[in-house]
C-alpha cells in the first residue's frame, strides 16, 4: 500500500447520507456557502468577464490595441476572466476531458496504483488531502497531479496508462497551452508598458517557466452546504488556465461577495495567479476563490498552473511598476520562500482563532 489517505470517492459512494466531522467546514464559513444551483439562476450581479481573444494578434494595431484593453481591464478588475477564441481547439479540449474522465472511472484499486506520497516528497500522481493542522479539516475532492511542460522534465513513468492515449492528447494540450501562456505574458507586458517578451523573461522563459497539471475530481456529495470542494485561496501561479465538465463549482470573492461563474462553453478560465500580483505590483490581481461540491453531478476541473521556478528567481515588482505614489506592496521573496510565507500566514491564522 503506498498510501493511507481516504479517497473521497469512496466515502461518495459508500452511501453515507452524511459527512464525516472532517469535511465539515466551520461555522463561520458555512454561512456562505449556499447551492451552487440556486446561486446560478440568479442573474443579477456581476459576473466573471468574458475575453475575447481572436483580435490579439491582429495585424491592425487599432484592433489589437483595443483587444488588449479587454484583457488589462479584467486583470486589474478581476484577475479571472473566460477566455474564448484562445486557438485551442474544442476537439482537444474534448479529448482531454475525456482522457482525464477514463482514467477517473477506473476502480480507485487502479487508481492507487499511482498514488502520491506527500509525506517522502513525491507529490505527482493519484492523491487526496491530508490534513495538515489541528483542526484536521479536509476537503471533498480527490486528484491527479503532474508536470506536463517542459517536455524533458515530465515523468512519463507516472502519468496514467489507461486510457492509452492520456499521455498523447494531455502532451499535446499542454504543448497549446504553453503557446497561450505566452502570448498572454505578452499581452499583459504590454498593458503594463514593458517590453513583450518581459513577464515571459521574469517568470522563467521556455526553459523554467513550469507547467503543472491538477484534475481535480470532486464526487458527489450528500451535503454540499457543509463541504468545500477547495478551500478559499489564491493560486501562487504566475497563470492558471482551467478546464472543466461544464458543472458549476467555481466561486470568486469579487467585492466582499462570493460569485458563482458561469460556464461558458468551449471557453478556458484563465486567473492571475500570485506571481504576476506581485510583478505587477498589484496592478492585476490574484483573486480569492474557491470550488463547491454538489448532490447531482460529480464536477471535474482540469487546472494547469504556471510557475516559475522554485529558488532561481527572486520575485518582486518590476521597477517599472513602481513609483514614488505607488511604492513596492510585495518584499522581494523567491516562489519557494512566496509558497512557505503563506503557510506561515495560514497557520498563525488558525492559532490565533
Ligand atoms: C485550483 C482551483 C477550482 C476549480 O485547483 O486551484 O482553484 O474550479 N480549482 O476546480
Ligand atoms: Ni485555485
Amino acid at each position: 500500500m503506498t498510501s493511507v489517505a481516504p479517497r473521497v470517492e469512496s466515502l461518495a459512494s459508500s452511501g453515507i447520507q452524511s459527512i464525516p466531522k472532517e469535511y465539515i467546514r466551520p461555522q463561520e464559513e458555512l454561512t456562505s456557502i449556499g447551492n451552487v444551483f440556486e446561486e446560478v439562476q440568479k442573474e443579477e450581479g456581476p459576473q466573471v468577464p468574458t475575453i475575447d481573444l481572436k483580435e490579439i494578434e491582429s495585424e491592425d494595431k487599432e484592433v489589437r490595441e483595443r483587444c488588449r484593453l479587454e484583457l488589462k481591464k479584467a486583470a486589474m478588475d478581476w484577475g479571472v476572466m473566460h477566455l474564448v477564441n484562445h486557438g485551442i481547439s474544442e476537439e482537444l479540449m474534448d479529448r482531454v476531458r475525456e482522457v482525464g474522465q477514463k482514467f477517473f472511472q477506473l476502480p480507485i484499486e487502479e487508481k492507487e496504483k499511482y498514488a502520491n506520497d506527500q509525506g517522502s516528497g513525491m507529490i505527482q500522481g493519484y492523491g487526496s488531502k491530508l490534513a495538515n493542522n489541528a483542526s484536521g479539516q479536509l476537503e471533498w475532492e480527490d486528484y491527479f497531479f503532474h508536470l506536463v511542460y517542459p517536455e524533458d522534465k515530465r515523468d512519463l513513468s507516472i502519468w496514467p496508462k489507461t486510457p492509452t492515449d492520456y499521455t498523447e492528447i494531455t502532451s499535446a494540450y499542454a504543448r497549446q497551452l504553453r503557446g497561450l501562456a505566452s502570448k498572454i505574458l505578452s499581452a499583459l507586458s504590454l498593458c503594463l508598458g514593458l517590453e513583450q517578451g518581459r513577464l515571459e523573461k521574469e517568470v522563467g522563459g521556455l526553459e523554467q517557466l513550469l507547467l503543472q497539471m491538477k484534475i481535480n475530481y470532486y464526487p458527489k456529495c450528500p451535503q454540499p452546504e457543509l463541504a468545500l470542494g477547495v478551500e478559499a485561496h489564491t493560486d501562487v501561479s504566475a497563470l492558471t488556465f482551467i478546464l472543466h465538465n461544464m458543472v458549476p463549482g467555481l466561486q470568486l470573492f469579487y467585492q466582499g461577495k462570493w460569485v458563482t461563474a458561469k460556464c461558458v462553453p468551449n471557453s478556458i478560465i484563465m486567473h492571475i495567479g500570485d506571481t504576476i500580483e506581485i510583478l505587477s505590483n498589484g496592478k492585476f490581481k490574484s483573486i480569492l476563490h474557491r470550488g463547491l461540491v454538489n448532490k447531482e453531478k460529480v464536477r471535474i476541473s482540469w487546472a494547469v498552473f504556471c510557475e516559475p521556478p522554485k529558488d532561481k528567481i527572486i520575485l518582486k515588482p518590476l521597477p517599472e511598476t513602481v513609483s514614488e505614489t505607488e511604492p513596492p506592496l510585495f518584499p522581494p521573496r523567491t516562489f519557494a520562500q512566496h509558497i512557505e510565507h503563506k503557510l506561515f500566514r495560514k497557520t498563525q491564522d488558525a492559532l490565533s482563532k
